[in-house]
């Protein structure tokens, strides 16, 4: 798992509670300490029943802490009154899994073990992520629990639909890692330098009909665009998705507009745009399409057939036309697939299409550009600028772009 700027030595307080799902956190533990951050695990008794402090300790790499009162001892904390020290040093507090009784303590107020003593005395965001058996999620005092802990601020994760250990099926599956991640990534970002901005980004290959059955699309994977995306929200952004990629999990806390067509596109970018603080045009649009789309599946008879295609709208050029007359997006970032005369051609789109910036692809490495986790990448500004960058990840790449954006916007 790659690092996580975003997460980079920041103190998360993991508290566990005793719930079947109490193993799911052992790999957030893990995925959050190979991202970079610093992991306090926080048992309660009950959690002990179900995973030991050991294995916690092992994937975190630190101590993990159970016992409010034995100090000295394993689990204990090494002095009385160090359990505030953990609340004072968090910048967040997770607790997953929550159990009905913890949302219980913390909701009222309770105090009588570590895990609840220290979410009384944290001074950073508060995330829960209850998970229980679908009848106790939907009891009513849960139910309450979760509003109260809600409206003072603290933020909780809708469990997820699925089947429980109990053969039962229903709402109160604890999210998977990656979501869990992508929860942290927003709460952590959220005053970030791009909070109150919303962001519009585009993504994938765009997909135009010949038939009921084909379509014509590009190498796009939308990877590049879906690493901005995530960018964004680590910065706090608003952010707008705006995809035409199949497959990829959109970044928890983007609003996904999913799109087909270059014209879809198109009338879901001008729409977005409308307030926004920026637009990132990352996705491969289709500069054709068939001239007609066939209601019925075309059949083979010729050896050859022959499909004429026409030009879809410039997406870029109508935003440059909509911004000249209501000043929005403020900030217009495009990319440029090239595959020769790489500063050349980006410098001529860069000036055309009125962008602040553009990012330009060697489409032709195979270690950059399409479908691949990396890139490299000449980055142009209309004041001249260019800048390159070496081959790196995508998600460095969305860093930068998001970097520039801020630097712009100020
Ligand atoms: N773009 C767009 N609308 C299109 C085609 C492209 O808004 N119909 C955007 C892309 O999202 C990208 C930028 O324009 O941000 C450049 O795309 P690219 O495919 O590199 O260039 P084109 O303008 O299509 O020019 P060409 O294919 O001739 O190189």
């Amino acid at each position: 798992m790659e690092a996580i700027a975003l997460l980079q030595d920041k103190r998360i307080v993991l508290g566990v509670c005793g719930s079947i799902a109490a193993y799911k956190a052992v790999d957030l533990a893990s995925k959050l300490t190979q991202a970079g951050a610093r992991v306090d695990v926080v048992l309660t008794a009950a959690a002990q029943r179900f995973v030991s402090p050991l294995t916690f300790q092992a994937v975190s790499g630190r101590p993990v802490y159970s016992d409010l009162w034995s100090a000295g001892s394993p689990g204990a904390l090494p002095s009385h009154i160090a359990h505030i020290g953990l609340a004072e040093a968090a910048d967040l507090m997770a607790v997953a899994p929550a159990t009905a009784n913890t949302l219980a303590k913390l909701a009222h107020g309770f105090a009588d073990d570590l895990l609840s003593v220290i979410a009384m005395a944290i001074d950073c965001p508060l995330l829960i992520a209850p998970a229980m058996d679908g009848k106790m999620y939907e009891n009513p005092a849960v139910r309450d629990n979760c509003e109260r802990l809600r409206q003072r601020g603290a933020d909780l994760i809708e469990p997820e639909a699925g089947r429980f250990a109990s053969g039962l099926s229903g709402i109160g599956r604890l999210p998977e890692t990656d979501s869990m991640l992508g929860h942290i990534r927003r709460v952590m970002g959220r005053d970030g330098e791009l909070a109150g901005h919303k962001l519009v980004v585009t993504a994938g290959g765009t997909r135009e009909s010949i038939d009921p059955v084909r379509f014509i699309t590009n190498r796009s994977t939308g990877k590049q665009g879906y690493a901005i995306a995530q960018a964004a929200v680590d910065a706090g952004a608003d952010v707008v998705l705006i995809s035409a990629a199949a497959g990829l999990p959109a970044p928890v806390g983007a609003t996904l507009v999913a799109v087909d067509s270059a014209e879809s596109m198109r009338q879901a970018v001008l729409a977005n745009v409308a307030d926004s603080s920026a637009l990132v045009m990352a996705a491969a649009v289709a500069d054709y399409r068939p001239r007609t789309v066939s209601e019925q599946k075309i059949k083979k008879s010729d050896d050859n057939l022959n499909l004429p295609l026409t030009r879809t709208a410039d997406i870029l050029m109508a935003v440059k036309a909509q911004r000249a007359q209501t000043g929005y997006p403020m900030i217009a970032v495009g990319f440029a697939a090239e595959s020769e005369n790489l500063v050349e051609n980006a410098s001529d789109k860069l000036q055309s299409k009125g962008l602040d910036l553009l990012i330009a692809n060697d489409i032709t490495a195979a270690d950059a550009g399409f479908a691949v986790d990396t890139n490299r990448v000449v980055a142009l500004d209309m004041d001249g600028g260019l800048h390159q960058i070496d081959l790196t990840s995508k998600a460095a790449i969305g860093a930068y772009v998001i970097e520039r954006i801020g630097g712009l916007l100020q």
